[in-house]
């Protein structure tokens, strides 16, 4: 058996520049890493088969990691054979990236345990076919990534930026009217770009999703008013929020009253974004 570990993200920065004629979106991001890690264990067999006991994760060719696999495959020629356990501990649909950074472990771990040695940039091909997000998270340092996010430019200036963070996920549906009555009350939400220690922070994607969840810009405004926050935004398309602090304490601290004085059913995590 061989574990692999894959890191969640965040976007400090997430620019749509505009519409391309393939459909996607030329954007501008800044993505980190995080110390929230998915597990994946692979296990030589006679076919391919992903296990997973989390609820709502596909299996199949849904799952960016059968994709990973087909889109090896097509360049090895062979089945890789391989049943594949996977442990989510990242939360699905949260702009955290969970599912690209499975199919970035994959291509790396199928390439190291059947020897078959494919270059940095044939990865970066079949990453870049199977999501945008993907070859972030074959080497996911701190980057820019441009194009539709599959052009990755590590920015060394950044390579030791580190800070807490903490992480809140709304899940939708439960107490919801109180989100929304208390949006009501909250003053206007604001988009201006946050700078922490030279990295500008903003998010285009923020206005039409605030717009379908105001509960995610109460979130916002909420966490932008806790001691120790230096900056909050969502990451990605949402519905993770996030908010980086200066300690580690003051970072559960947020994670603590998130669940007191917003909702306590959020899912929250503090921890590292770029660990070095
Ligand atoms: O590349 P990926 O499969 O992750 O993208 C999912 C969808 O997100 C695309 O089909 C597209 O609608 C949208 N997208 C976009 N511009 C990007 C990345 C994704 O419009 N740069």
């Amino acid at each position: 058996m061989s574990v692999y570990t894959s890191p969640a993200k965040v976007n400090l920065s997430l620019r749509v520049k505009g519409k391309r004629p393939d459909g996607y979106h030329d954007v501008d991001m800044v993505m980190a890493r995080l110390d929230l890690v998915d597990e994946l264990d692979f296990h030589n067999s006679r076919t391919t088969t992903l296990i997973c006991d989390a609820p709502g994760i596909p299996t199949d060719e849904q799952n960016l990691v059968i994709k990973a696999i087909i889109e090896f495959e097509k360049r090895y020629g062979r089945k890789a054979k391989q049943r594949i356990t996977l442990t989510k501990r990242i939360p699905q649909a949260a702009g955290l990236g969970g599912g690209s950074s499975d199919a970035a472990t994959t291509l790396l771990a199928i390439n190291e345990l059947l020897g078959t040695q494919f270059a940095p940039e044939e990865l970066h091909e079949m990453a870049a076919a199977v999501g945008s997000d993907v070859p972030f998270f074959l080497n996911p340092v701190l980057s820019r990534c441009l194009g539709r996010g599959e052009l990755v430019r590590p920015l060394s200036a950044f390579e030791t930026w580190s800070s807490p963070i903490v992480l809140l996920k709304p899940q939708f549906g439960v107490r919801t009217p109180w989100a929304y009555e208390n949006c009501r009350r909250k003053r206007t939400v604001t988009y201006d770009t946050q700078t922490v220690r030279g990295l500008r922070l903003s998010n285009d994607l923020e206005r039409p999703v605030f717009d379908k969840f105001p509960f995610l810009a109460c979130m916002k405004m909420w966490l932008l008013e806790q001691p120790g926050v230096q900056a909050a935004l969502m990451s990605g398309s949402g519905s993770c929020m996030f908010a980086l602090t200066e300690t580690h304490e003051q970072a559960n601290a947020v994670a603590q009253a998130a669940k007191e004085q917003l909702d306590a059913t959020l899912f929250t995590y503090c921890g590292t974004v770029n660990p070095q």
